[in-house]
This record gives structure tokens, C-alpha cells and sequence, in this order.
């Protein structure tokens, strides 16, 4: 068994199906989200149906996920985000609003022969606080919250992986990370639909618990069909702009 681990789809339709072509390919049979499958992109509702389609083995909220789904008013936010979440909200409709709400924020699966491993979109020290995972010290204080052997995030959409074994080390995350028994890893699993380390392909990892590794991949998308729609449905231009630059 292989999963698929994407996070951060932000409603890109053209990229969704980009990488689960390619993880299909690998032999994925298995599906996971660490959230934000909402907001920015003009597809939310079809990425909502496609990935739940998917009985994924588990799914949690991201901000995102939360801003657009729970209705409160879009005080404090930059105009941009706040024109997407309200955008998003007028998509989808009431029943896929609530699935949103009631996700989970963090979530623990088990790979058979391998043992559990966590979801969490930003932080396991407090997950609902939205905090960043940038570097190797607010890695620690992740660390420090994780029982389990590996801990899959997203949230600032820039692939980095950590090992815990008698120090941390680890930093931006591409190729294959080989897993070693009695240590603990943090990975961040990249961006399907709006990716920020410069890098403008779609991102997603796949994760061989027989293997015991876990592969950045990397995805070339329809993304002028994507950057069309976001104009086109009135969003800001800035969100189609930045998708050729990842940034
Ligand atoms: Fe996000």
C-alpha cells in the first residue's frame, strides 16, 4: 500500500487532477489531506467532490477550510484573502460548508506493518492557532507535541522535512527521505494547488510505509486553463499572477 499525502489544493482543479494522475501511476491507493482544500482558486466545490470521492483515510482543517466554512465576518484579513473566502463561501454549497466545519484538526491514521502517523495542517503544539513550521526551532516545538513516528503538514506551502534523532536536522524538502526506525520525522508535503518556494509545479508526497520512504513529487499542470478561470470569475488578478512564479 502507497498513500498519496496532498495538501494545500486551494481549489486548483487542473492541478488536483495532475497529481492523482501521477499517483495513480505510482500505484497510490490510498489518499490523505493535511487541508486547505479551499480557497484561491476558482474550483472549490469540484476539488471538494473529487477528493472526498476519494474515501480518504483522513482529511483536516485548514485555516482556509475554517474562514470560508465557520461565516464570520473577513474583518482583518488582506482584501485578497478576504475577496477569496467570500468568493468560496458563495461556491460551495451548504452540506460540503458543514463537512468543512467539522473537520477534524488534527488526525492519527495507521499504516498496517508500519505503525500510526499524525495530519495536522499547521502546528501540533496548537493546532487551531495557525502557526508556521519554518525552520529547525519551530520544528523542535513540533517535535515536542509528536508521539508518533511522522507527522505530515502543509500551511505556509513550501516542502521541508525534519529528523529528530539525537539533534533536529533538515531543511527544504525535494527527492527521497528514507525512514529510520526509533526516529521521528516532520514533513511538509508541499502545495497541490498554490505553490510558494519558487518552484510553480504542483506538489504532493508519496509515502511507502513498507519502503519506508517518503517522495517529493513534483507535477506540470494546465495552469493557464486555471489562471483563466480565476480571471473570469472576478477574483483578484494577483492569484493568477503568482501561480506562474510560486511564490
Ligand atoms: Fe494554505
Amino acid at each position: 500500500m502507497k498513500y498519496a499525502i496532498l495538501g494545500d489544493i486551494h481549489g486548483n482543479l487542473e492541478a488536483l487532477e495532475a497529481v492523482l494522475a501521477r499517483a495513480r501511476e505510482l500505484g497510490c491507493d490510498h489518499f490523505a489531506c493535511i487541508g486547505d482544500i479551499v480557497g484561491y482558486n476558482a474550483n472549490p466545490h469540484e476539488c471538494l467532490e473529487i477528493f472526498r470521492g476519494l474515501d480518504p483515510v483522513g482529511v483536516v482543517k485548514g485555516n482556509h477550510d475554517e474562514y470560508i466554512s465557520n461565516g464570520e465576518e473577513t474583518i482583518g484579513f488582506n482584501p485578497m484573502a478576504a475577496r477569496a473566502v467570500e468568493w468560496t463561501r458563495e461556491q460551495l454549497l451548504d452540506e460540503e460548508l458543514e463537512w468543512l466545519a467539522e473537520l477534524p484538526y488534527t488526525k492519527i491514521c495507521t499504516a498496517p506493518g508500519f505503525g500510526r502517523f499524525q495530519l495536522v495542517h499547521a502546528t501540533l503544539d496548537h493546532p487551531e492557532g495557525w502557526g508556521y513550521i519554518l525552520d529547525r526551532f519551530t520544528a523542535e516545538t513540533n517535535f515536542e507535541y509528536q508521539h508518533f513516528a511522522i507527522c505530515f503538514v502543509g500551511h505556509t506551502h513550501i516542502p521541508v522535512a525534519f529528523e529528530k534523532n539525537n539533534g533536529i536536522k533538515g531543511g527544504p524538502f525535494s527527492g527521497t527521505l528514507q525512514l529510520e526506525r526509533n526516529r521521528k520525522y516532520l514533513v511538509n508535503v508541499g502545495s497541490v494547488g498554490q505553490p510558494r518556494d519558487g518552484n510553480p509545479q504542483a506538489a504532493f508526497v508519496e509515502f511507502s510505509p513498507e519502503e519506508m520512504k517518503v517522495t517529493l513529487h513534483r507535477v506540470d499542470y494546465d495552469m493557464e486553463a486555471t489562471c483563466r478561470k480565476i480571471l473570469s470569475a472576478d477574483l483578484p488578478p494577483r492569484l493568477a499572477e503568482r501561480l506562474a512564479v510560486g511564490r
